[in-house]
């Protein structure tokens, strides 16, 4: 594969691990975009947003997407923010293909309940937050994918499989 392959999808949808899948079985380079982000601003995601602010973290978000788009055959696992800036997804569709992958409340919920470096779950660890993110989000979600994969109940192979059969 030569073009991008971008996953989106809410915090703990399995961006990550798919796109770990797709790099070991399929040989595509592979960003991930948080640890990207927090190697090069020297602090973690949780510091970011405390000491610069999250609209700082956005901007990074995007400056790092401008970067990703110069080269191909990459899947990036996007932090679960990047589809709601407009350019962040212009500048994917112009290199790439932009999947979604999409959770139960619940199955997410069952992810990220001892998790500690998601600033935007702060008082969301319930299925009800987490439901109203999610519905705040989908419609900017299905606007920016190609096509969306649900994950609940499936392995990261089976996700890869369907991904790469779809492209
Ligand atoms: C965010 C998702 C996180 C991370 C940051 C904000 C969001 O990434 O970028 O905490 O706005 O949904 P993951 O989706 O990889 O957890």
């Amino acid at each position: 594969m030569r073009e991008n392959l971008y996953l989106i999808g809410f915090m703990g949808s399995g961006k990550s691990t798919v796109a770990k899948e797709l790099q070991k079985k399929h040989g595509m380079e592979l960003v991930e975009m948080d640890d990207r982000i927090a190697e090069e601003a020297g602090m973690s995601i949780p510091e970011i947003f405390e000491t610069k602010g999250e609209a700082a973290f956005r901007s990074m978000e995007t400056e790092l997407l401008r970067e990703i788009g110069r080269g191909e055959n990459t899947v990036i696992s996007c932090g679960g923010g990047v589809p709601m800036r407009e350019e962040n997804v212009r500048l994917m569709k112009e290199s790439g293909k932009i999947v979604l992958l999409t959770a139960k409340p619940e199955t997410i919920l069952e992810r990220v309940k001892n998790d500690v470096n998601r600033p935007l779950l702060k008082g969301r660890k319930n299925t009800e937050g987490i439901a109203g993110l999610m519905e705040q989000r989908r419609p900017a979600y299905e606007a920016a994918s190609d096509f969306s994969v649900p994950v609940d109940g499936r392995s990261a192979a089976e996700i890869a499989e369907e991904i790469l059969g779809r492209m």
